[in-house]
């Protein structure tokens, strides 16, 4: 099991413990991350959830070979990511992340329907959908530019440019970047904090404040995930997953 998950002191503790395929996630470690959080759901016991990976990585995102073998059904069931997606979305708990390392693709996209996350100084964003011939997904296309406007969200979506965790806090992505040693634990303290509040009125407060936009951000991940089926199994993802495994750059020219 790559997923590693453990409640303490009312803290559920989902760890991404794959390093030696930076934490790539594959479909088995959706589905663990996503029962997990429908669990931490309806756990009277539990009060928050702590996202975190391992020193020097958060995820490498999607397993691309898991991209090249098994893309998601295009029949409209719901694929393993998905089905993490939802439970994030719909977890009423606060979620916490401690970004302990490089955070890639989804690793960056699922920060995006955290509550508080916490970055550390080592740790390197980015959404390089256009790199792998992918476009954004899970509604990424709609929060970023809506929270830092469309040419520094361009920066980052169309170019795929990495950023800091210094530029997440200024994008309004994390509240505060930690020295590497000590994010998971300050990510903690902070979930912990949860532990003597009102947990109802905590429920109905993240609800209040995800509610505003919540059909619009399934809108658009519908929209996004057609796009994104479809784009996984063009000409150039596959360019582009192949340039991966070999070690080189994609080259998009015959395109
Ligand atoms: N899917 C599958 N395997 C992955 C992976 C991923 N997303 N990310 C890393 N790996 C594997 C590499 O293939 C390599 O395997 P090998 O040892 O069998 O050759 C191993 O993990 C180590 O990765 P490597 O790239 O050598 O580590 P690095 O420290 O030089 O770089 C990253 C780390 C995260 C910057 C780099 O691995 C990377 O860019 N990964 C892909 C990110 C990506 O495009 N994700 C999808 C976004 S939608």
């Amino acid at each position: 099991m790559t997923i590693r998950t453990a409640t303490l002191n009312k803290v559920l503790t989902i760890e991404i413990a794959r390093p030696e395929k930076k934490n790539a996630l594959t479909q088995a470690m959706y589905t663990a991350m996503a029962r997990a959080l429908e669990a931490a759901n309806v756990d009277a016991g539990v009060r928050s959830v702590l996202i975190t990976g391992q020193p020097g990585i958060f995820t490498s995102g999607n397993d691309i070979d898991d991209f090249m073998q098994r893309p998601p059904a295009a029949d409209g069931g719901e694929a393993p990511v998905a089905h993490f997606m939802r439970a994030l979305l719909d977890c009423d708990k606060p979620v916490v992340a401690a970004v302990t390392g490089a955070a890639v693709g989804i690793g960056t996209t699922l920060l995006l329907h955290c509550d508080l996350v916490y970055v550390s100084d080592e740790a390197r964003l980015a959404m390089p959908f256009v790199s792998l011939g992918l476009v954004p997904e899970y509604a990424s296309s709609l929060v970023l530019p809506a929270l830092i406007g469309h040419v520094k969200a361009a920066e980052k979506l169309m170019l795929g440019e990495p950023f800091s965790g210094s530029d997440a806090v200024d994008c309004g992505i994390a509240n505060a970047v930690l020295p590497a040693g000590e994010v998971v634990n300050h990510a903690r303290r902070m979930a912990e904090r949860f532990n003597t509040l009102a947990p109802g009125a905590v429920a109905d407060t993240k609800r209040l404040m995800r509610a505003p936009q919540r059909a619009r951000i399934r809108e658009v991940m519908a929209t996004e995930g057609t796009l994104f089926g479809q784009r996984l199994r063009s000409p150039e993802a596959t360019e582009a997953f192949q340039a991966f495994f070999q070690k080189r750059k994609p080259d998009f020219s015959q395109f």
